[in-house]
């Protein structure tokens, strides 16, 4: 039975009212993308209106890990090549992290360097979705942003409790307000209506055993998000990292020197590439 605290907790974080706003001009290229038929230059050419999102799908389609493609110049050959779903993940994350810019510093790049660890992993595993696995990467830790706007208070008390009793965020978040940011993400997810395969990727990315759709690609992400918070490139915001999921691990059958390939791999390309920061952080002129 749920608690009143619990209910009331809730109704705050849920309360549509409240939900951070979409900009005009993304909704505008959301409601162009919901036509399956939707034109290519409609959407490029509104993206093109706005520099941050623009340089955020050119960054993306370039980013050494997607590896895919190099010196992809256009946003209209970048919309071609990373698909609706994808595009509609860089919108969403792009209007709800520009809330939390300031709140969650660096959350921003852990989800786009995890996204494009996700997609390289995608590769590996020979996984024709590879664009849904980038897009729910790349929206996974949404609910944090929610769980910061609409609980202030309570968020200081999660950031505490973190400190003081040497727990991971989501323990913290368990502790302090009786729900996961990966239920709160889920929430979002419905109400966006993005895929079922980009909902399990958000609901089940810290215990991908327990998910009974998109379990191999859920423990992708779950990977990625170990990985990039393991080797501490970006911080975001958690000190700890999140257990690995047994049962998520047996899903992708990998042996441990299959993992070790991997991170050394994934550390390669950022060491080897320089174009790997230029990537995040923009290079000279920042993002
Ligand atoms: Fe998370
Ligand atoms: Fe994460």
């Amino acid at each position: 039975m749920q608690t009143n605290a619990h209910s009331s907790i809730k109704n705050r974080l849920f309360n549509i009212r409240d939900l951070p706003t979409i900009p005009a001009i993304h909704s505008r290229i959301l409601k162009i993308m919901e036509d399956i038929n939707y034109s290519v230059d409609d959407v490029s050419k509104h993206i093109e209106k706005d520099q941050v999102l623009s340089s955020k799908v050119l960054k993306l389609v370039n980013s050494p890990f997607y590896g895919l493609y190099s010196d992809v110049a256009t946003v209209r050959r970048a919309v071609i090549l990373l698909g609706s779903n994808l595009i509609r993940g860089i919108i969403l994350s792009t209007s709800l992290f520009d809330v939390a810019d300031k709140t969650l510093p660096g959350l921003w790049d852990h989800s786009y360097c995890c996204s494009t660890v996700a997609g390289f992993l995608a590769k590996r595993f020979n996984l024709i979705t590879i664009e849904e696995i980038m897009t729910g990467a790349l929206l996974h830790d949404i609910g944090k942003v929610l769980i910061k706007k609409q609980l202030p208070e309570e968020s200081r008390k999660i950031d505490e409790a973190v400190k003081s009793n040497g727990i991971t965020g989501l323990d913290a978040e368990r502790m302090v307000i009786d729900i996961t940011h990966d239920d709160v993400g889920l929430w979002l997810a419905e109400t966006w209506n993005l895929p079922g395969i980009i909902r399990d990727i958000i609901a089940y990315h810290h215990k991908p055993g327990m998910c009974s759709g998109h379990a191999r690609e859920t423990a992708i992400v779950h990977l990625s998000d170990i990985i990039v918070q393991g080797i501490g490139i970006f911080y975001n915001g958690d000190p700890f990292v999140c257990p690995l999921d047994d049962a998520g691990w047996n899903i992708l059958s990998l042996s441990e020197s299959d993992l070790v390939d991997i991170i050394v791999e994934v550390m390669d390309i950022i060491q080897a590439d320089k174009t790997f920061f230029r990537y995040i952080y923009g290079g000279k002129d920042g993002k």
